[in-house]
């Protein structure tokens, strides 16, 4: 029986067999897609010929130190693959992402993406999202009245993240509120009124953006849910 870090790298192996010579990737961050990363790599020495977009400052490093030709979202016209780990997903292939706290990058790379495609160990797959807090990208300013809005308007808890003592800053130099709704039933329209809050820079609800999710088991099966 495999481990979840034993089907994080099988799932990241599986993912390299959609690449394809010449594609612009869109590489995701967190440890599922570093597998992906180490696999595309050996192929780029091997001779594979593609670039690709960082959706964080940790996956840009990973994948330039190993070799991988890497450039900016604005320099490409259009990604024809993402490939990204999230933190849940249901069977209508919505998403909480930003439990590394890269969502917003990972969010414009993905909408940029002719296919996108998520790689999880089996425990990302639920019938309902939310077990899962759900991270919210938000301005540094007013971040209080940010959490008190999502508190009264969804009667949840609203915690800003932290790090070492000080509060967790993204790429993009926001702050990340995890957000514990116990249940999401209604995810669409929950990051539609998200999205309203004033202050709200992006949530981690992927709605509509997933072509295919990748799914590794124990027992070393894969399943690919379209
Ligand atoms: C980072 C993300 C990651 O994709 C998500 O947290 C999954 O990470 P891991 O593969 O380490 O479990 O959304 O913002």
């Amino acid at each position: 029986m495999l481990d979840t870090e034993q089907i994080k790298k099988l799932v990241g192996i599986k993912a390299v067999d959609l690449v394809m010579p010449g594609m612009t990737i869109g590489i995701g961050s967190g440890s599922t897609v570093s597998h992906f990363i180490t696999a595309l790599a050996a192929k780029v020495r091997e001779g594979l010929i593609c670039k690709a977009v960082p959706t964080s400052l940790q996956t840009f490093n990973l994948a330039k130190d190993q070799g991988i030709s890497m450039m900016e979202l604005n320099e490409v016209p259009a990604i024809d693959l993402a490939i990204d780990g999230a933190d849940e997903t249901n069977h209508h292939l919505q998403l909480i992402k930003g439990g590394g706290g890269a969502l917003l990058q990972e969010k414009m790379v993905a909408a940029a993406a002719k296919k996108f495609v998520v790689i999880a160990d089996n425990n990302k797959m639920k019938d309902k999202l939310g077990q899962f807090p759900l991270p919210l990208e938000v301005v540094p300013y007013g971040w209080k009245q940010v959490a008190f809005r999502v508190e009264q308007n969804y009667n949840v808890q609203s915690i800003l993240r932290m790090k070492e003592g000080k509060p967790f800053i993204s790429d993009h130099g926001h702050y990340i509120l995890d957000c514990h709704f116990p249940v999401i039933d209604d995810a669409a329209g929950l990051n539609s009124s998200l999205h309203l809050i004033p202050g709200v820079v992006e949530t981690g609800l992927f709605i509509d953006m997933c072509d295919e999710v990748i799914i590794g088991y124990p027992d070393g099966t894969v399943h690919y849910f379209k």
